[in-house]
């Protein structure tokens, strides 16, 4: 949601909004959220925390929220709202079942080829139709570590620039300067990508911020 100078009344869309988290950030922040789901028990999930949350600011629930809030397949947006209707998508899509343990490699090559990459791919193509021009999609994809001990992860870069969307540098790495280290400088004068890591994590996050060409 930083992506944005201004919020007050922009439109946004979480199309994997699940229990909400990011619909209820984005209502405290003045944005005019809609947020969607393809489980309609998740649906329901967000319309209960949205209701919670304005009652706890004591806010008028607003009529409209079940029109907002709706059970839609992230593949099929453009069936439900108008082209260029929104000016972001901030999301967090399906990532990967829970691991117990580290998964083999192939495992998942067959999650990502057989699953995420079209869901992933599906989705951008719509979202491509949805979103104002030069507007952006908030992403994030997971980087599975396998029993090897190798990361592996979908290509968003392929993906983006195949549905005509361009990675936006999160990070200008000059902010960043190491003073005991000279060596250990960033290479890159930016980066593309940010990670969300925790100790040993099996599944962890890499966050994308897309532009519309
Ligand atoms: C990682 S969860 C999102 C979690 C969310 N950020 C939250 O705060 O709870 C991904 C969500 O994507 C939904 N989902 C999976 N495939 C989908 C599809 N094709 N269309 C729409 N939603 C889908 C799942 O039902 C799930 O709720």
């Amino acid at each position: 949601m930083n992506i944005f100078e201004k919020r007050h009344g922009k439109k946004i869309l979480d199309p994997f909004v699940g229990n909400g988290t990011i619909a209820l950030f984005g209502t405290l922040q003045d944005f005019q959220v809609y947020a969607s789901d393809n489980n309609e028990q998740k649906v329901m999930n967000t319309r209960r925390n949205l209701v919670w949350l304005l009652e706890l600011l004591e806010e008028e629930i607003p009529s409209f929220i079940n029109e907002r809030i709706l059970k839609i397949d992230a593949r099929k947006l453009s069936d439900f709202f108008e082209p260029e209707f929104f000016d972001g998508i901030c999301t967090e899509p399906e990532l990967a079942p829970f691991f117990l343990e580290k998964p083999y490699y192939n495992q998942v090559r067959d999650l990502i080829d057989g699953k995420l990459e079209p869901l992933y791919d599906q989705f951008f193509a719509e979202a491509y139709k949805i979103l104002k021009p030069k507007c952006r999609i908030s992403f994030i994809a997971p980087v599975i570590n396998t029993i090897d001990g190798n990361d592996v992860q979908v290509n968003i870069e392929k993906l983006a620039s195949k549905n005509h969307f361009k990675l936006i540098p999160l990070l200008n790495t000059s902010r960043i300067v190491r003073k005991s280290n000279n060596k250990l400088q960033f290479r890159r004068q930016s980066l593309k990508t940010i990670m969300d890591v925790k100790k040993s994590q099996i599944v962890k996050r890499k966050i994308y911020i897309l532009e519309k060409n």
